[in-house]
C-alpha cells in the first residue's frame, strides 16, 4: 500500500517525522519572513532620514541623554506615542520614526509606568522639572517615581563628551568638529540635574 508521496524526496512525511529537518526548515521560514519585513526598512526614507527641523542633541542635552540611560527612565518611561485617538489626544501628534535617527540606541519601549515622554519637551518649566526629579511626590502625591536627589549635587562628566559625540557620529549623527571640540566647555560646570532637564525639555519638539 505505498503512500502516494513515498517517492518524493521530501515528502511531507519525512518533514514531520525529522525533528532536525522540521526545526531547520521553520528557522530557514523565519528568516527569511524576518529579512522581508526588516530590510526595506533599511532603504525606506520615512525610516532613515531625519525629519524637518530636528537638531542632533546639543553636548548638555546628550549627557542628560546619557543620565536618563543610566538611571534606568526607560524602565517606567516610553518614548513612543502610538497612532491611536486614545494616545495622540493624551500625548500628541504620535511618534514616527525620522525623530529617533539621532538616537543611538532610541527610547521607544512600551513600558509605562510612568506617562510616555515622547512629547515632554516645554510641556513644564525647567523649574518644575527640578522639583520633580529632585522628590516627585513634593509635586505629585500619589507618584511613585522614585526621586533621584543625586543629579543636583553630581557635576556632568565633561571630559567623556568629545569621545561621546565622536562615537554618535561614526554611526552618522552629523556633529561638526567645532561641536565636538567645544563639548566639554559647553557641559562645564552644569549639574546632572541641569543636563537631565535639557534633554527633557527638547523630547518632541519637532513634531509638536
Ligand atoms: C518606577 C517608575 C519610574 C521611574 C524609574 C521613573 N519614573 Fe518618571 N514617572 C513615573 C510615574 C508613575 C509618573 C507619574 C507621576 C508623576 O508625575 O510623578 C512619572 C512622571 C514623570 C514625568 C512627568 C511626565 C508628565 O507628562 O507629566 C517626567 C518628566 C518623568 N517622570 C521623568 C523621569 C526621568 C527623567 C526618570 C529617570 C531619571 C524617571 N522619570 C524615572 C514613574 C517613573
Amino acid at each position: 500500500m505505498a503512500n502516494d508521496n513515498s517517492k518524493a524526496v521530501l515528502s511531507h512525511e519525512k518533514i514531520e517525522t525529522s525533528n532536525f529537518l522540521m526545526i531547520v526548515l521553520i528557522l530557514v521560514v523565519l528568516l527569511f519572513g524576518g529579512l522581508v519585513e526588516i530590510v526595506p526598512l533599511f532603504f525606506q526614507k520615512s525610516t532613515t532620514e531625519p525629519i524637518k527641523g530636528i537638531e542632533p542633541y546639543t553636548a548638555l542635552q546628550l549627557a542628560g541623554r546619557d543620565i536618563y540611560t543610566r538611571e534606568g527612565c526607560y524602565n517606567c518611561h516610553s518614548q513612543m506615542i502610538r497612532p491611536f485617538r486614545a494616545e495622540t489626544l493624551r500625548y500628541g501628534h504620535y511618534s514616527v520614526a525620522g525623530e529617533s535617527v539621532y538616537d543611538h540606541p532610541f527610547q521607544w519601549g512600551s513600558k509605562r509606568t510612568g506617562p510616555d515622554l515622547a512629547r515632554v519637551g516645554a510641556k513644564y518649566s525647567d523649574e518644575w522639572h527640578r522639583i520633580h526629579l529632585t522628590n516627585p511626590r513634593d509635586l505629585v502625591p500619589e507618584s511613585n517615581m522614585p526621586a533621584y536627589p543625586w543629579l543636583a549635587k553630581t557635576p556632568v562628566d565633561a571630559k567623556v563628551m568629545p569621545s561621546n559625540m565622536t562615537a554618535l557620529r561614526r554611526v552618522g549623527v552629523p556633529y561638526t568638529d567645532a561641536q565636538i571640540a567645544s563639548a566639554a566647555e559647553d557641559v562645564k560646570g552644569k549639574t546632572e540635574l541641569d543636563a537631565t532637564i535639557a534633554y527633557l525639555q527638547v523630547l518632541g519638539l519637532a513634531l509638536k
